[in-house]
């Protein structure tokens, strides 16, 4: 069979994943689940206090106890170098930074003894009280130079204030939402041996090269002295974006104890160990026109970071490039407290921040007596209104009208408060979705085998996405064979640079160095026979993504959601849901599908039930389980209807994907809100919109509020 390359499309195609079976049977392996010989095990051992010095670790106590290899702490762990991330210097001081840190590693032969020594160890605190009040009008509020990942923390186009002046409709808002929790079906794992040629670890991550330069840092050793190794990982939402806690434990036990060492976090451990969604409040003040005309839009988010390192979430950042205004001004406050760091969880920034601005729009939408589908499709922006360049594609309008067909959005009444089924009042909301679509540098390889099969290895990350069968698809197309003769391997740090697994761009940047590895290999084998050992050639982005176009890349979409509301019990549920989004060419309509439809009921979660609960006194999250934090199941999510409309965007990169892992949850918390809103007429700036917050205003004092819907 005589193949062109590129004349074959299975990029596109419905296919299930590579892995799948292997998954099912039990046969692929997580970090936590490679068995090596003399293998030992780490337990983590964490403050009970706020904020303090250790005094003491009883280490001898626990040192007698059957099967423990030893204890690590800050008197004794091994030295480590600055990896330019000081939540990872672990175990270097007595200083507590804030609660659920850790002071100790306790290793055994089990573990089960693991477990029992670190219960059994005694750890003593000179303890202070933690400062963990997250508020506008906390002294310590300030502005950061950058928000992240490298946005200025403020920015302002057009004269905002003769905006407000001039116009005749302005809407003055605050808006909250809650510290998340990030909540991967796999714990965060390492299972570390170090030996005396160098460092090997199987991690769960979401980028295997960064993990290894990581440790690269920490360890002092070369490039060649460190392997990550992250075949599967069970999710990681963000959580996994970079080096975590178990790596550096668990090769530093392996280190001083010379032996394997594994460290798996307990579930209640990750939540101060791994990063979470910073809670934010945002004031959102937008002058209009009469007719809904944008004037100016003013955004200003404050969030919370740690004393440990500077984690400052973009929150207003999607503000300045999402609708037409002739003035935007959007800023960013943070406050240092005695808390966890908090990090990524998907869409940070965006999920958030979208919340605010697509309330306000809608609020803006009932002031100017608006459909809020229009009053988006009224203020659509002819160029990214912050950077005055061209969008690569942008399909936000045609996103909200084919929802709006799909969802039955042109039969609405617009009042708020009057459909009644029941007990519940009935109403539907909308609100635009957004994502940047960047790539970033990555490298591969690519070898022709004799069997006349391909080999393509980089060091992708697949969380669960399906990553690998998407780079399957794109390799297919790229050698111009059938996805049966391509044989991909990821998760290898030995594979060079890659990008990780997150801000939506693995598909993107891999794919990239896939394409061209693989059309590099097809010049380089010709006509020749393909020897035993086959032929291999290697490719780096690196060029290419710097020679590329200056324009604005973003993928839109459009969230409808219909909810029905129980004033009396405040119990909100959604019936239904849809989203269509515009995010280049989908690489594999399957588990596209899957991300969207995950995405979307994580933005169900963060507007009904997810919240982390602070304990004030000591900064504890309290619901720190499944149990007591909440997230969606298969009962809250009657139906989830998604589309996608293909773009053909070679501006955006030469493959024209856009990334889809992130997108789906912006815009839909405040898709539900707004649908609140129109089931009962009472505005919900606060989530998660908790059945107390439904019920508190229907209960105000004084009655009925002229804005509320008739009682059931
Ligand atoms: Mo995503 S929060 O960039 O892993």
């Amino acid at each position: 069979m005589t193949v062109v390359a590129g004349t074959t499309r299975h990029v596109g195609t419905v296919t299930t994943r590579i892995e799948a079976f292997d998954k099912v049977t039990g046969k692929a392996r997580y970090a936590g689940e490679f068995p090596l010989d003399d293998l030992a095990f780490g337990v983590a051992v964490t403050a009970t206090v706020g904020k303090g010095r250790v005094t003491n670790v009883d280490a001898d106590a626990v040192l007698a106890l059957p099967g423990v290899v030893g204890v690590l702490h800050h008197d004794n762990a091994p030295k480590l170098g600055d990896p330019g991330d000081a939540t990872l210097l672990l175990l270097q001081e007595d200083l507590v930074p804030h609660f659920g840190a850790v002071v100790a590693l306790v290793v055994a032969d089990s573990l089960e003894n693991a477990q029992a020594g670190a219960n059994a160890l005694l750890v003593t605190y000179d303890a202070e009280q933690p400062d963990v009040r997250f508020a506008i009008d906390h002294p310590g509020m300030y502005t950061p130079e950058v928000v992240n990942p490298s946005f200025p923390a403020e920015s302002e186009t057009g004269d905002i204030e003769a905006a407000f002046t001039a116009a005749p409709v302005v809407i003055d808002e605050t808006y909250e939402t809650p510290m998340q929790q990030n909540n991967p079906m796999e714990p965060h794992a390492t299972t570390a041996s170090w030996q005396p040629e160098g460092l090997t670890v199987y991690d769960s991550n979401q980028g295997a090269f960064s993990v290894k330069n990581t440790l690269m840092a920490l360890f002092d050793l070369g490039r060649d002295q460190v392997r990550v190794l992250s075949e599967h990982v069970g999710g990681g939402f963000g959580s996994k974006g970079t080096a975590r806690a178990p790596v550096v434990l668990a090769s530093m036990a392996s280190k001083a104890f010379e032996r394997p060492v594994r460290v798996t976090l307990t579930r209640q451990q990750m939540a101060s160990l791994v990063g979470y969604r910073t809670p934010t409040i945002q004031q959102v003040r937008i002058a209009a026109d009469a007719d809904g005309r944008l004037r100016g839009v003013d955004h200003t988010a404050y969030s919370q970071t740690s004393t440990v390192l500077e984690f400052a979430e973009q929150t207003a950042v999607v503000t300045r490039m999402m609708y037409a205004a002739d003035a935007i001004r959007t800023a960013h406050r943070v406050v240092a407290l005695d808390v966890p760091t908090p990090r990524w969880m998907r869409a940070p920034g965006e999920a958030p921040g979208s919340f605010a601005l697509e309330s306000a729009l809608d609020e803006l939408a009932v002031a100017c007596g608006l459909d809020p589908v229009e009053i988006r499709l009224r203020n659509e922006p002819e160029l990214d209104q912050e950077t005055g360049l061209r969008f690569s594609s942008r399909n936000l309008v045609s996103c909200l009208r084919e929802g709006a067909t799909r969802f039955g959005w042109h039969d609405r009444d617009p009042r708020p408060g009057i459909r009644r089924q029941g007990r519940w009042l009935i109403g539907t909301g909308v609100a635009s979705a957004t994502y940047p679509a960047r790539s970033a540098p990555s490298s591969a390889s690519a070898t022709a085998e004799a069997d006349g099969s391909y080999t393509v290895r980089i060091t992708a990350a697949d969380i669960g996405t399906g990553a690998r069968t998407a780079m399957m698809l794109v390799a297919a197309d790229a050698l111009g064979v059938t996805p049966d003769r391509v044989h991909i391997v990821i998760g290898d740090s030995d594979f060079g640079s890659a990008m990780i697994a997150g801000g939506s761009m693995g598909t993107a940047s891999w794919s990239l160095a896939v394409t061209t590895v693989c059309a590099q290999l097809l010049d380089e084998v010709g006509d020749r026979d393909v020897p035993t050992e086959g032929i291999t050639v290697s490719a780096s982005t690196s060029d290419q993504i710097k020679a590329l176009a200056e324009v604005s890349r973003h993928a839109f979409g459009a969230q409808f959601a219909e909810v029905a509301v129980d004033p009396r019990t405040g119990e909100v549920r959604v019936r239904r849901m849809l989203g269509v989004f515009a995010c280049g060419r989908i690489v594999n309509p399957l588990t596209a599908r899957s991300q969207f439809i995950g995405g979307m009921t994580m933005g169900l979660g963060a507007a009904l039930m997810e919240e982390s609960v602070v304990d004030g006194r000591y900064g504890d999250v309290v619901n720190r389980d499944l149990a007591g934090y909440h997230v969606p199941a298969h009962a809250d999510v009657p139906a989830i209807e998604v589309h996608w409309l293909d773009e053909d965007d070679e501006a955006v990169n030469p493959n024209g994907i856009k990334g889809i892992g992130e997108i789906s949850i912006v815009g839909m918390a405040a898709a539900i809100a707004n649908a609140v809103w129109h089931a009962t007429g009472v505005r919900q700036r606060h989530l998660p919109i908790r059945p107390d917050r439904v019920i508190a205003v229907e209960r105000a004092p004084g009655g009925a509020r002229s804005d509320l819907g008739p009682r059931v």
